[in-house]
């Protein structure tokens, strides 16, 4: 199996990610990483340590890392997640340990004992620009670096979900996105541009919540406080968005990947955290096309 270490603020969907790489026998979550994000660090870190104590994992260590970003002030998004960040949800409290050290530092570690390792990212990207500071050529390092973050398509189109150009996990920390941009490493970059193929329904979150496992209805149960939340600001379609990095480790296949070179903005104003394509050397694999049947199928199968 392959060694991974999933770097999230769950967050509805990056705790469906979660679930699925649990679920994976391919896969080998080694960690969990905890970011500021969809809540705050406090909040991420109990929902990753209650997620793995649901699907009987805490076996798993949960490292919390950065509670806010490497330059700007922490932006959250409970208006989208809900303000515990599963969409509503409460799980059964657990008494379960935060391990030290600090993400950044623990990513070194695992990194230093498994050479073919894997970093999934899901949040804003603090803790990896963190331990690529403290040891520069970390990124570059691993195997490869999957990362849900920005919104490219040539130009400035306005693509955003947090502002008209901005990406959430773009916007949340675009200097910790640049570090990973210019690291040199092997970057699959799932953005909106490919993560809104993916849809998520009220029929979506009928057919997981049908499948009748503890894990499927979970499932059904976030997306659709998710869906409940953006219904009420106006939209009908949300997006599964962290669940695609995870998919892509699990059957490439499903996704189109080009090599590309995409730059973040980093300066404040309008463009904050905007992603573009641009020429010049490619810096990432960017993901272009996903399979949204084929992705839902891989959810039915590992969560059923
Ligand atoms: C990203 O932002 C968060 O709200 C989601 O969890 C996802 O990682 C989508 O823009
Ligand atoms: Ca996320």
């Amino acid at each position: 199996p392959r060694p991974i270490v999933h770097d999230c603020d769950p967050g509805v969907d990056d705790a469906v990610a979660l679930l699925l790489a649990l679920a994976d026998p391919d896969l080998t979550l080694l960690a969990v990483t905890t970011t500021h994000g969809n809540v705050a660090l406090h909040d991420t870190t109990r929902n990753a340590l209650e997620l793995l104590a649901f699907a009987g994992r805490s076996d798993v260590p949960v490292y919390a890392g950065a509670a806010g970003p490497l330059v700007r002030q922490p932006v959250y998004a409970p208006e989208i997640h809900g303000r515990g960040g599963l969409g509503g949800v409460t799980l059964p409290e657990v008494g379960a340990e935060i391990q030290a050290p600090h993400a950044a530092l623990a990513l070194l570690e695992l990194a230093d004992t498994h050479p073919e390792l894997t970093v999934c990212a899901t949040g804003p990207l603090t803790n990896l620009a963190l331990a690529e500071r403290l040891r520069p050529g970390f990124l570059k390092s691993l195997r490869e670096v999957v990362v849900m973050g920005g919104s490219v398509k040539v130009g400035a189109p306005k693509l955003g979900n947090v502002t008209p150009y901005a990406e959430f996990n773009a916007y949340a920390d675009p200097h910790a996105l640049r570090v990973v941009l210019e690291s040199g490493a092997n970057v699959a970059l799932f953005g909106l541009n490919l993560t809104r193929q993916v849809r998520v329904t009220r029929e979506h979150t009928a057919a997981l919540n049908a499948l009748g496992t503890d894990a499927a209805r979970l499932t059904a149960d976030m997306l659709g406080g998710y869906l409940t939340m953006i219904e009420k600001r106006d939209q009908r379609v949300g997006a599964l968005h962290d669940p695609c990095t995870v998919a892509y480790l699990i059957r490439p296949e499903l996704f189109r990947l080009e090599a590309a070179r995409v730059r973040v903005s980093t300066d404040e104003g309008e463009y904050a955290g905007m992603t573009a394509r641009e020429d010049g050397e490619p810096n990432v694999r960017l993901a272009t096309w996903a399979d949204e049947d084929g992705i839902y199928r891989l959810l039915a199968e590992r969560l059923g």
